[in-house]
């Protein structure tokens, strides 16, 4: 479905973070592929425009997946050919991980760790109503007594999923401790398609994704404000030079200004108070753990318009 011929590293899903400018900025700065935030396939199929504006694909901004989540192999298949139809992804991706109560209530995302049968009608489902490859994320199991992989990629694999994407934790974990990156190993050693090991993957070392059976890795929170990320993981990969692609201050300001303008649109115009709180809490993650910006991060609070903002980041530029 893509180009595996070498190792790749995929930006990660992030709900509320890995928008349409986001996305953009990552593949430009070395990402090989990215999804976009999960979108429950009822509110897909409600055509509402909020929703279908987390969907759009910029011009660009390719290779690129859209996830859904669901419970109901039909609903998920209507809503995948409207994305297939409307939005044209490189690949459709089903949501089995997340733990959010939103997506759990819901009966779906990680809840469906515990039903592998019906996991695999929704991928079975799905793919035979697209041309577009599907894949699937999910997780290792929903505790540390109930793990389901290989044998659930496996039959997702069986199912017509033409990549999976796993997380090496549990929903019972969430974004803590240890992801097992043994299991990881394991399960893509069993698979035909590729997989895409996920789960702090920017400790590994070079050799490790060497010999690794994964395909490519995917990058979580540690590619929160920091693009860069993707230039330093693939010099570690090549010649163990990552620090070169090291950003200064005036990288980072840059970053965050260009981030800011895309998340209004390109201009200074229709920024709502409320957008305006996003895209501080945005602007921050860009400029954390950097020196510097102690006194631009205290004032960033007072921030009202963009205008303020690069009033504020002028001094870097
Ligand atoms: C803020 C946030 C939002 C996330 N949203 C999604 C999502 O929409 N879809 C999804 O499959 N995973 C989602 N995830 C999980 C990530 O894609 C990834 O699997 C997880 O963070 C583990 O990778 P990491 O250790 O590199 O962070 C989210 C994670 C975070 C921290």
């Amino acid at each position: 479905m893509l180009d595996f011929s070498k190792k790749r590293f995929f930006l990660a899903p992030m709900a509320n973070f890995t928008n349409a400018a986001c996305r953009a900025i990552f593949l430009e700065y070395g990402a090989d592929a990215v999804v976009s935030e999960f979108v429950y396939s009822r509110a897909v199929l409600s055509k509402a425009e909020r929703v279908l504006e987390k969907l759009r694909i910029p011009e660009n901004c390719r290779p690129a997946g859209i996830q859904i989540f669901g419970s109901d192999p039909s609903e998920m298949a209507e809503a995948a050919q409207f994305i297939e139809e409307v939005f044209s992804p490189d690949f459709v991706d089903i949501n089995f991980g997340c733990p959010a109560p939103n997506a759990v209530c819901a009966g779906a995302g990680a809840l469906l760790l515990k039903d592998v049968k019906r996991m695999c009608q929704i991928v079975k489902k799905v793919s035979e109503s697209l041309k577009t490859p599907v894949s699937a994320k999910m997780r290792t199991g929903w505790d540390k007594s109930s793990i389901i992989v290989p044998d659930a990629a496996v039959a997702l694999e069986q199912s017509g999923a033409r990549m999976i994407a796993l997380h090496g934790r549990t929903k019972v974990q969430g974004y803590e401790g240890e992801a097992d990156w043994n299991l990881i190993e394991k399960t893509a050693l069993a698979l035909s398609i590729p997989l895409v090991g996920n789960g702090s993957a920017e400790r590994l070392g070079a050799d490790y994704m060497h010999k690794s059976a994964c395909s490519a890795f995917m990058v979580g929170r540690a590619a929160l404000g920091n693009p860069w990320i993707f230039r330093q993981l693939k010099a570690r990969l090549e010649n163990g030079a990552e620090r070169c692609f090291e950003p200064s201050a005036r990288d980072r300001a840059a970053m965050a200004l260009r981030y800011a303008k895309a998340m209004a649109g390109g201009g200074y115009q229709n920024i709502s108070p409320q957008n305006i709180k996003f895209i501080q809490t945005q602007v921050m993650r860009f400029l954390k753990n950097a020196s510097g910006f102690k006194k631009l991060r205290t004032n960033l609070k007072n921030v009202k318009s963009l205008s303020d903002l690069e009033g504020l980041l002028c001094e870097y530029l």
